[in-house]
């Protein structure tokens, strides 16, 4: 696996995420512990964008159990019908809440945590696995181009699911 990640130096996300992407596949290529892949994922993330907190909440005994994450100590559990990521789970899409005080029963874990990004990942019956949860301290922060990077950021985890489940 690489050692270091290139981060092109712009403040073109697009670019980023083009850059990055198949960065973030050799990284998890060959290792079959989920864990650690998606530890690393949310480290290269957070390494590229800067972003305030990136994780992974995980579908586990009826609700959303914290995994991997890079960012400020954040709430551990989450009802499939709270939150940004419960709604995340419920709708089986890609949520962008650009003030997170707009969103009705949002769940802050941090007060710095002003708009949000969470997707969806599936499993190879099309059930949502995880979710994966990115926070900005700033107001209106994602948009359609996160939406389509961190897609492709997921895409690597479901091929990886599909590998660790069969
Ligand atoms: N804000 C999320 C909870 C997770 S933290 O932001 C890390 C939500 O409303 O689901």
């Amino acid at each position: 696996m690489a050692e270091s990640l290139f981060v092109p130096q712009t403040s073109d996300r697009r670019k980023i995420y083009d850059e990055i992407a198949p960065q973030i596949a050799a990284l998890v290529e060959g290792e079959t512990d989920l864990v650690a892949n998606l530890a690393n994922i949310t480290a290269a993330l957070k390494e590229a964008f800067g972003f305030f907190w990136v994780g992974f909440y995980v579908v586990k005994e009826n609700q959303l159990v914290l995994s991997a994450f890079q960012g400020t100590i954040a709430c551990t559990r989450i009802d499939f019908d709270k939150g940004v990521c419960g709604h995340c789970y419920m709708t089986r899409e890609i949520v962008i809440v650009p003030d997170v005080g707009e969103f009705p029963g949002h769940i802050a874990c941090s007060s710095a945590s002003k708009s949000e990004i969470v997707l969806p990942v599936f499993d190879k019956n099309g059930e949502v696995a995880m979710v994966l949860d990115v926070d900005s301290d700033r107001l209106n922060d994602f948009g359609e181009t996160d939406a389509e990077g961190l897609h492709k950021i997921v895409r690597i985890i479901e091929k990886l699911i599909y590998v660790n489940r069969e």
